[in-house]
């Protein structure tokens, strides 16, 4: 899917030159650029395929191309490698990370283990290191995550790192002992709950479509809930014209590209994601001209961190 390019990049001679220096060094590496919601305009128009979290998961087993550009976050990168380890997995800037991926201590996952022995599992989002989901026994997406949750064996489910997801996903599987961990997005954790009100005020009519990784108190005010490809599904089909999107601004791009004629808005402080916002298209070039940022996962983690992602693939072709 090679994606038509807007306005004003499509007319810049400068973009021109750097879209076309990319086509060319995707063809001599062999190679397939993925994107996710999240990152700059640009930068997805220019990837083959944009989507969530496990979209990009689950198609990065059926490219046939040798090397995967990830443009997203490490832990995209090390989920496409993980899931394609003779592969070249390529990010455009390493440097971006995801810091809730981090935000679990092994004490919590082995004090939960000792509890409730074999009737526990571990569920770990996929915005998780390589060594969290090691750890695991099963990895979600904001996508999968109630269905996956709701079909697992064991009646104990610790679920790792974000608390917001976890919360959501209990109410929403409640014959299930969901035990939280303590981490969460500090994007969609900063989304202020009297920003969204005054914007609720002032558009009464928009619809809200907010991201699990949201709070208790703002996921309340929300009329829609799910992952960034749910929250776009939902302002394509609904029969609405407004809508007050809490998630990070860079949907915007794929809302406008499928609902030109729909008006989205943010509160005034909308979440941004600094670490999606590094990756620029002029670094997908540079990774690709130069091979840098390949992905190399930790071989002692790297079996029991595929076997979870794996699980995950499983459980969602259900
Ligand atoms: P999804 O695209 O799966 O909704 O994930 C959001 C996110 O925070 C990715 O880092
Ligand atoms: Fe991580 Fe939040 Fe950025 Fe997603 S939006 S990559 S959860 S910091």
């Amino acid at each position: 899917m090679n994606r038509q390019l807007n306005g004003d990049l499509a007319k810049d001679a400068d973009a021109q030159n750097l879209l076309e220096r990319i086509a060319r060094l995707k063809q001599d590496r062999d190679a397939v650029i993925l994107a996710h919601y999240y990152v700059a305009p640009e930068v997805q128009a220019a990837a083959d395929y944009v989507g969530d979290s496990f979209y990009l998961a689950k198609l990065a087993v059926s490219l046939p191309q040798q090397t995967i550009v990830l443009s997203g976050v490490e832990f995209m990168g090390e989920s496409a490698k993980l899931l394609n380890p003779s592969k070249t997995v390529l990010l455009p800037e390493p440097a971006a990370d995801c810091p809730m991926a981090h935000m679990v201590k092994r004490e919590t996952v082995e004090a939960a283990r000792e509890r409730y022995g074999d009737d526990l599992a571990v569920a770990c989002y996929v915005n998780s290191t390589v060594e969290v989901k090691s750890w695991s026994d099963v990895c979600v997406t904001s996508s999968n995550a109630v269905k996956i949750v709701s079909e697992l064996p064991q009646h104990h489910v610790l679920f790792i790192p974000d608390r917001n997801l976890g919360r959501y996903v209990a109410e929403r599987v409640p014959d299930k002992h969901i035990i939280l961990n303590q981490g969460c997005c500090p994007r969609h954790e900063e989304v202020s709950l009297d920003e969204l009100r005054e914007l609720k005020a002032q558009h009464p009519a928009a619809r809200v479509l907010a991201h699990p990784e949201c709070t208790e108190q703002v996921l309340a005010e929300a009329d829609y809930i799910g992952a960034t490809s749910g929250i776009i599904a939902a302002a394509e089909a609904s029969d609405a014209d407004e809508f007050i999107v809490v998630t990070v601004r860079g949907v915007l791009y794929e809302l406008q590209r499928r609902c030109p004629s729909k008006r989205f808005y943010f509160t005034h402080t909308p979440p941004t994601c600094r670490d999606m916002d590094m990756v620029t298209l002029e670094k997908v070039a540079a990774c690709l001209e130069t091979g840098l940022g390949e992905v190399a996962v930790d071989p002692a983690a790297a079996p029991q961190a595929k076997l979870t992602l794996d699980r995950m693939l499983e459980y969602a072709a259900r």
